[in-house]
């Protein structure tokens, strides 16, 4: 049932001299299960967060409502309890990406992505130092596939770049990474036993995939390893998300 985590999990982790997230996992199916709330104005987020209630404690929020204004809900949803996970998928020099980690660091988001380019990775958890904010590594994009990279101009696969951008993440000193369920065991295998592994992609059975190419259940995605799940539209866009929401979490439940 309800297992109580940290306030602060990644300042805890670190002070007590570790540098594993993955030791404070949370037990709880409901903690794993990260809502994205990609949505258009603050308004229908703070809605959807009012309808989702307790049946969800984990929100993420990107470009789609930072745009919109949606750095704002971030004090709100930490003081009413909840985790936040900013999706930044930040690319850039050494010196934004260290500026642009010190800047979220003061927000109090839980996690937060890099995508997993090495000196990218280098320089965020350089800025980060003892800050309690997760890093992310973004591996591959889920809707992309073998020819998506191919047309963006790279010449692996999309299994091998996984593979090595998840070791380049644990070179770096990441925390975790962001990849498809599908390959979350095989980056398990590259990564070792220390790093987050956040997937979307998820679908639960019979969904609409939409533009997501590597999706997989949610109980698919626990039994492949996936230590977090992120789920968008199969809840936002539900016609009873609290509904979609627990379907999801007992499933999550099911395959723990
Ligand atoms: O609606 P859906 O469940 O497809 O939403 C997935 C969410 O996860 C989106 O917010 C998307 O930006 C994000 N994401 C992703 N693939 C990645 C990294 C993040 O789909 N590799």
């Amino acid at each position: 049932m309800v297992t109580s985590i940290p306030a602060t999990p990644v300042a805890a982790a670190r002070g007590s001299g570790g540098s594993s997230l993955k030791r404070l996992l949370p037990r709880d199916a409901r903690d794993r299960c990260i809502v994205a709330l990609d949505l258009p104005n603050v308004g229908a987020a703070k809605a959807l967060v009012s309808d989702l209630g307790e049946a969800v404690t984990f929100y993420k929020i990107g470009m789609q409502l930072v745009f919109a204004g949606g750095l704002d809900l971030i004090a709100p949803l930490t003081a009413a309890g909840k985790r936040v996970f900013l999706d930044m998928k930040l690319l850039d020099i050494d010196n934004t990406i260290t500026h642009g980690v010190e800047s979220i660091a003061g927000l109090g988001a839980t996690f937060t992505t890099i995508h997993a380019y090495p000196k990218a990775m280098r320089a965020a958890v350089t800025a980060r130092a003892a800050r309690p904010l997760g890093l992310l590594g973004v591996t591959v994009l889920t809707n992309m596939d073998d020819e998506d990279l191919s047309a963006a101009g790279y010449r692996s696969d999309v299994s091998s770049l996984v593979k090595s951008r998840a070791v380049d993440a644990v070179e770096a000193g990441m925390d975790g990474l962001v990849c498809s369920a599908r390959e979350a065991a095989q980056v398990r295998r590259a990564s070792g036993p220390d790093l987050l592994l956040v997937t979307p992609g998820i679908r639960p059975a019979g969904s609409d995939a939409g533009d997501q190419k590597r999706t997989l259940t949610p109980g698919e995605a626990i039994a492949n390893g996936s230590d977090y799940l992120v789920v968008g539209r199969p809840i936002a866009a539900a016609e009873k998300p609290a509904r979609a929401a627990q379907a999801v979490i007992a499933e999550i439940e099911a395959a723990l």
